[in-house]
Parts: structure tokens; C-alpha cells; sequence
């Protein structure tokens, strides 16, 4: 057996974690030969391959980012600004590659074009990455754990300044159309107010709970998800990349709120994006360990020719579901999800109603 393996979209800790397990756990089989695919599905266009063994991911357990590359707008079947389908031309080199199959490590984008490739006769096992932890049918993707960590870090020392100065602290973290980064790093790192996308919320009431704690001499520590916008408003777009499968670029709702509040609140009001940040630097011990699971799952399909699945986590087991009931879909917070619920509980403002 002849396996490809790419890495799509936007990279995230715990890449190169998938990578060692896949091509470890085929070449312990003795039963396959693993090709890397260069910057995700461009590679396909561009011809760039390598072969892949146990020398070449014998360092790369704890090195964030992808060691393959990638690319976050290469769609094979709608290509760049001519819109072009060379999805033909794709499949021209996964033959003369001679690819029985293809783990396509990715999210939602990668997830959609992968189950197409599958519908054009190459067998494909999807792995699901994304730190925004969003995808359908799988409780967690590694890289999520990482990005907590880094949020709450930053929170840990938003909080001690923000405290000595008695100011209004903001921090805008990623997380498009799912608030779990925010929520997650925003409960780790203490924060008194979580502003999700799926909660809109009001700035008027966000300043009279600031207001409220300047009464009592506190400082207020925020924690605003990129894709949190007030009611009645859209997204803060900060730049559109036509070619992209998702062409907006969120950016900068936690300083529109900042200039908001300003006017209506004693303290300062300073904003920190956190930005890539968050994407970057080494995986956690759990995206660690989650991604080899998930590498060596996806070995297990495709060793029992169990194609046109993606792996998941679903309580303890890794799992498997179609790729047509992931391909495009999101998963984002219930608004009944009981870490809502835990973080009102004890005072938390999760999305500041009016
Ligand atoms: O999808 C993951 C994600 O991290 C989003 O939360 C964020 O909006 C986006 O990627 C940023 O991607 P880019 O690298 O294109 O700025």
C-alpha cells in the first residue's frame, strides 16, 4: 500500500504529533509506504511530495506548526481567482504518485474538499484539526488544549496589570463562529466576562458591570472571541481574501468595544489581541497524546480499508464517523452547554445580556 498524507488549513499544535503516528504505525505494519503531500492540497497542483519514514519524524513530536506546510485557501476544485476546477489535474499526481489512499489532516475546509476527492475514486481518512475545537461529532481537536493554555496564560498576566492599574483589561482571542477558545481560556484565566459569537452581547450592559466592579475597586478582565459581536451587528472583518474557501479575516471586536466603553466607564480600557499567538509554538501533553491517538486511528482505518471516515473523540474512544457528516459543518457552544451554566453560576457575565 502506497498512503498520502497532507496537512490543510490553517496550521495547529499537534501537526507534526499526527504525522510521527500515521507514518510510525504504517511502517510498523511493514504493510505501507507513506508519502507527505507539501502545503496541504496545493501540493497536489504543484507536485510536491516527499517520502516519509521513521528518520524524518523521529523529532517532530513536540515541534508546533506542520513539518509538511500548508495552504489555507487552496481549493483543487475551485481554484484561485479564476475559480478553475483542477481537481483533474490533482488526481493526475496522486496516480503517477501511485496513492492507494490519503489522510487528509484538517478542518472543516479540508474536511468538505477531502470528502469530494473521495467521491473521485481516491479513498481518503480524515483527521480533525482545528484550534477552534468546532468540528461535528468529535467532543475535542488537539490543538484546542494548546490554544487554552496560551489564553489563559496571557489572562494570568492580563490580570495582575490590568489589577495594578485598577484598569478595564480586554483580550480578544481566535475562534470565528465558535466561542469554545474564549469560553475555555476565559474560565482557565478568571475572567469576570466571556463574550462568545453564539451569546450576542450588549456593550451597555458590559460597561455597568465594569462600572459596578469600579464601585468596589476592581479592575474587570475580559475575554471577547473574534467572532463576538454585539446584537444587531455583524462580524469585525478585518480583511477578505477572495480566493480563501472562507474568505473573511476576523479581527479587532475587542478594540470596537473598547472604543465603546471608553466613554462610559471611569477606568482605561486597553485591549491585548492574542492573536497567532494561540496557533503557535509547541503542542500541550493532551494534544500530544490526543493527536498520536488520532494519528494511529487513521492508520487503523486505512490499514482495514475503512475509508471516507474521520477520526473522532467521542467520551474516551476514538471513534470514527462518515466525512459527509462532517464535510461543512460546524459545531458550535449550546447555549444549555453546563460550562455556560457553571461560569454564571459563580459570576461569570457569559455574553452580558442587556
Ligand atoms: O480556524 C482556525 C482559526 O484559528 C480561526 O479561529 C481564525 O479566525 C483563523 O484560523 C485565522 O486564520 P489566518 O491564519 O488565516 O489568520
Amino acid at each position: 500500500m502506497h498512503i498520502g498524507i497532507l496537512t490543510g488549513g490553517g496550521d495547529c499544535p499537534g501537526l507534526n504529533a499526527v504525522i510521527r503516528a500515521v507514518t510510525l504505525a504504517l511502517h510498523r505494519e511493514g504493510a505501507a509506504r507513506v508519502t507527505g503531500i507539501e502545503r496541504g492540497f496545493h501540493g497536489l497542483l504543484t507536485r510536491r511530495a516527499r517520502p516519509l519514514g521513521p528518520d524524518s519524524v523521529a523529532d517532530i513530536l513536540a515541534v508546533g506548526g506542520t513539518v509538511l506546510g500548508t495552504h489555507n485557501t487552496c481549493n483543487p476544485f475551485k481554484d484561485g481567482a479564476t475559480g478553475a476546477d483542477r481537481s483533474a489535474e490533482a488526481m493526475d499526481f496522486v496516480r503517477e504518485l501511485g496513492l492507494d489512499a490519503l489522510v487528509a489532516v484538517g478542518g472543516d475546509g479540508t474536511m468538505a474538499i477531502a470528502h469530494r476527492f473521495e467521491k473521485l475514486g481516491l479513498p481518503v481518512v480524515g483527521v480533525p484539526k482545528t484550534i477552534d475545537n468546532d468540528l461535528p461529532h468529535t467532543e475535542r481537536t488537539f490543538g484546542f488544549d494548546s490554544a487554552v493554555a496560551v489564553v489563559a496564560e496571557a489572562l494570568d498576566r492580563l490580570a495582575t496589570t490590568g489589577r495594578s492599574h485598577g484598569r478595564v483589561m480586554i483580550a480578544e482571542t481566535m475562534g470565528r463562529y465558535a466561542g469554545w477558545i474564549a469560553l475555555e481560556g476565559g474560565l482557565a484565566g478568571g475572567a469576570d466576562a466571556i463574550l462568545i459569537p453564539e451569546v450576542p452581547f450588549d456593550a451597555f450592559a458590559v460597561a455597568s458591570l465594569c462600572r459596578q466592579r469600579e464601585e468596589q475597586g476592581l479592575s474587570t478582565l475580559i475575554c471577547i472571541a473574534e467572532g463576538a459581536h454585539a446584537r444587531g451587528q455583524g462580524l469585525t472583518v478585518h480583511a477578505t481574501i477572495p480566493d480563501s474557501p472562507d474568505p473573511i479575516r476576523l479581527g479587532g471586536v475587542g478594540h470596537a468595544l473598547q472604543h465603546v466603553l471608553q466613554p462610559l466607564v471611569q477606568s482605561e480600557v486597553r485591549t491585548t489581541l492574542l492573536g497567532h499567538t494561540q496557533r503557535g509554538g509547541p503542542p500541550t501533553a493532551f494534544d500530544r497524546i490526543l493527536a498520536t491517538r488520532f494519528g494511529y486511528h487513521a492508520a487503523e482505518l486505512v490499514l482495514g480499508r475503512r475509508y471516507g471516515r474521520m477520526v473522532a473523540l467521542q467520551g474516551d474512544a476514538c471513534v470514527s464517523v462518515a466525512l459527509d457528516e462532517v464535510a461543512g459543518k460546524t459545531r458550535l457552544v449550546p447555549l444549555d452547554h453546563p460550562m455556560l451554566k457553571a461560569a454564571r453560576g459563580i459570576g461569570i457575565s457569559v455574553g452580558v445580556a442587556g
